[in-house]
């Protein structure tokens, strides 16, 4: 059964939110090993590649449905931040869009009688669930150390074992 035309559209509205949460964590990335903070440029270099994997999974499962995914443009991303915390809280905004983009997918997946594509979005629904606390946590872990150096080094060393943990 074909992909209908609704469905379609705001899967490839989702396929925009991840090709640009790619491009804007790739920015963050630099900016992190600009400020001599290697874990979050490993960790943040890390997320380019699963946000770009994350778009693949759309375009591969669009592909299967015989449906035609677009590869969007992306907007040219931040290339520095006021300080760590921004860049943090910029990465939990982009999470919750990703995040509401994924159940505006699953609702219209339902509204339209569509359970491949109900099935298919569950491992976003629980993707979305880790992106989202790793996100939070990080964010409330930098905004707590953020005006000790020695307290951020350590942060971010403990960010790049998870990094380089999965
Ligand atoms: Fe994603
Ligand atoms: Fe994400």
């Amino acid at each position: 059964m074909a992909l209908k035309a609704d469905v379609q559209k705001i899967l490839n509205a989702q396929l925009d939110k991840e090709f640009d949460a790619s491009v804007v964590y790739h920015g963050m990335a630099i900016y992190f090993e600009k400020e001599l903070l290697p874990g979050m440029a490993a960790w943040f270099k890390k997320q380019v590649d699963e946000e770009r994997g994350h778009a693949g999974k759309i375009i591969e499962y669009m592909m299967d449905r015989g449906a035609d995914p677009v590869i969007p443009a992306t907007k040219a991303p931040k290339m520095s931040y006021a300080n760590p915390l921004a860049a943090l809280k910029g990465a939990v905004a982009h999470e919750r869009a990703n995040t509401a983009g994924i159940y505006a997918c699953l609702e219209a997946a339902q509204k339209a009688g569509d359970p491949a594509t109900v099935e298919m979005l569950q491992w976003f629904v629980k993707e979305q669930v880790e992106e989202e606390k790793w996100a939070d946590e990080y964010a409330a872990m930098i905004e707590k150390v953020q005006s000790s150096i020695g307290a951020l080094y350590a942060v971010d060393h403990r960010i790049g074992k998870a990094a380089s943990a999965d």
